[in-house]
């Protein structure tokens, strides 16, 4: 059934639930998602929210902060947005019903993370992102103008010309994959809320969903992306990795936990001061460099100095883990790095806007400029409430001002059935082989060759998977797989482009910071070629 209405929301995480909750008042919104609605990437963030709450703590620091992370590639003026707009949106989820853990004087408990230079990571024990969902889904529930669509699987955006001639996002081709039937949503304004891209590499901390539709759609309707090569390993997800791989969150570190190789050596302050500490990109950098210097498969992370209770009580999602697993964390928990968030993604101002007029992406699926080269730890649940809130007054203003463009009726051809199986190889061995020429080729650790092996391999895949896409009946493991490796090559070709090391992108041909020829930001979009 072809539907239409306001503002078309792609995603139920923190950033699509924030904008449908600011525009429900004011306009009719309809929210797609594509399994149940609490399936997405928040539920699974551990960590928290950072945000300048503590009494020691100062705007200045928490920008400071960010733009180091970020190695010379954040924007100034998003960063400056994203801290100081940044308490308002965490005391409005907590209005919304979020309960963050607190102190014995009722102040909000605050949490350190590395990078940070002051406590200021609002937390619920080590499940926040679970705990701010939950609470999001309960208001939007209680939200007569918003409609949940689960089970529906954006396809590609709807870009039909104005009457200037210029391409304007109008909606999105919908699948309801429960029976199979493709539709379309018509919308004055598009939110692309759809989250990350974790999927694409073989280990990873994102569940199953995050196969960066909302990046690959907007790549095909012609929306700039940006940044693509800076993906971000966690350097402590639980070994053996499942799929997705558990979080140890960097809150552990943060307490006082700290890295060892399977002998004990306390190997991070021979990588940095900040030891166990330090960035990001360094630590899994190091344990990555520790494993295959010792043949080893794993480091081991010794939460021995957080004492008994305040790891049951501060971490108990880690501790079950453990237990669960058949093992005590106090006797020293194996990790590895896994990807776990896309700093690049669809290019935003700070309003949210992309450069395609009617679409706007926020979350993990944009590049709003407040990550550069690497992400600050629990900047990311912040990014998604503070742009969500600003692309949502844009909105709400353009649904008053601007005139109401009616979109001429799509002249389109439905894919006819086709045969269920033209005999190519399952959509899942393609699956896993795309995760793991990219976890081989395009990892913690990159060269010429390996991204040019890498370039060839996922273009071999692409060009087969094509013809499944083009000839058979649409599904949705197979939409997601087209996604997947729409992805992998943009995530290629801006490596490639980026030719120096920087932030969460290191060469071994180019391995020093080259900040004549690359302090800017890599952004492509497509020119020529059919999508398919
Ligand atoms: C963590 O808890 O370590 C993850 C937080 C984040 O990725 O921001």
């Amino acid at each position: 059934m072809d539907r239409s209405t306001d503002v078309l929301v792609i995603g139920s995480g923190i950033a699509g639930l924030t904008f449908a909750l600011k525009l429900a008042p004011r306009a009719r919104v309809l929210l797609v998602t594509k399994k149940e609605r609490a399936d997405s990437s928040t539920n699974y963030a551990r960590g928290g929210i950072a945000s300048v709450l503590g009494d020691d703590d100062r705007f200045e620091l928490h920008i400071q902060d960010t733009l180091v992370a970020g190695a010379g590639l954040c924007h100034p003026r998003a960063v400056e947005v994203l801290v100081t707009e940044g308490p308002a949106r965490v005391y409005e989820l907590i209005e919304w019903g979020a309960q963050f853990d607190r102190d014995p004087g009722a102040q909000l408990s605050l949490g350190r993370e590395g990078g940070h230079s002051r406590r200021r990571i609002a937390h619920a024990g080590d499940h926040t992102g679970h705990e701010i969902e939950t609470a999001l889904l309960a208001a939007v529930e209680a939200e007569p103008n918003i409609e949940v669509l689960e089970d529906h699987l954006a396809l590609d955006l709807l870009v039909t010309p104005d009457p200037a001639g210029r391409p304007v996002c109008t909606g999105a081709l919908v699948l309801d994959h429960r029976v199979g039937e493709t539709s379309v949503v018509r919308a004055r304004f598009t939110m692309l809320a759809s989250g990350g891209c974790g999927q694409v590499y073989r280990h990873t901390t994102n569940p199953d969903i995050a196969t960066g539709d909302g990046i690959a759609m907007a790549y095909r309707a012609g929306a700039r992306i940006a940044n693509m090569e800076f993906i971000q390993f966690h350097p402590t997800a639980l070994f053996p990795t499942e799929d997705p791989a558990f979080l140890m969150t960097e809150a552990l570190r943060g307490e006082g936990a700290e890295l060892r190789t399977l002998d004990g050596r306390a190997f991070m302050p021979e990588y940095h001061p900040l030891g166990s500490l330090a960035p990001r990109d360094v630590v899994a950098r190091a344990i990555d460099h520790e494993i295959k210097e010792r043949g080893e498969t794993h480091v081991i992370l010794d939460v021995s100095r957080i004492a008994g209770e305040k790891l049951e009580s501060h971490f108990p999602a880690a501790v079950e883990a453990c237990r669960d697993r058949g093992f005590e964390p106090a006797e020293g928990i194996p990790v590895v790095p896994a990807a776990h968030y896309v700093c690049g993604g669809v290019l935003t101002d700070s309003m949210g806007h992309t450069s395609l007029a009617g679409l706007y992406a926020t979350g993990e699926v944009a590049c709003s400029g407040v990550h550069g080269a690497n992400r600050l730890a629990s900047n990311s649940l912040l990014e998604a409430v503070v742009f969500a809130d600003r692309a949502a007054r844009l909105v709400s203003y353009r649904l008053q001002t601007d005139a109401a463009y009616v979109a001429p009726p799509l002249r389109r051809e439905l894919p006819k059935p086709g045969p269920e199986d033209p005999g190519l190889p399952g959509i899942a061995a393609r699956r896993a082989e795309l995760r793991g020429l990219m976890w081989d080729l395009v990892g913690i650790v990159r060269s010429d060759e390996r991204l040019e092996r890498a370039e060839a391999d996922v273009a071999r895949l692409a060009a087969a998977e094509a013809v499944r896409w083009l000839s058979t009946r649409w599904t949705a493991d197979g939409a997601e797989l087209r996604n997947l490796l729409q992805v992998a090559e943009l995530i290629v070709r801006c490596a490639r482009l980026r030719r120096e090391s920087r932030g969460l992108h290191y060469t071994l041909d180019h391995p020093h910071r080259d900040n004549e020829r690359f302090l800017r930001d890599t952004v492509i979009s497509r020119a020529g070629g059919l999508p398919w």
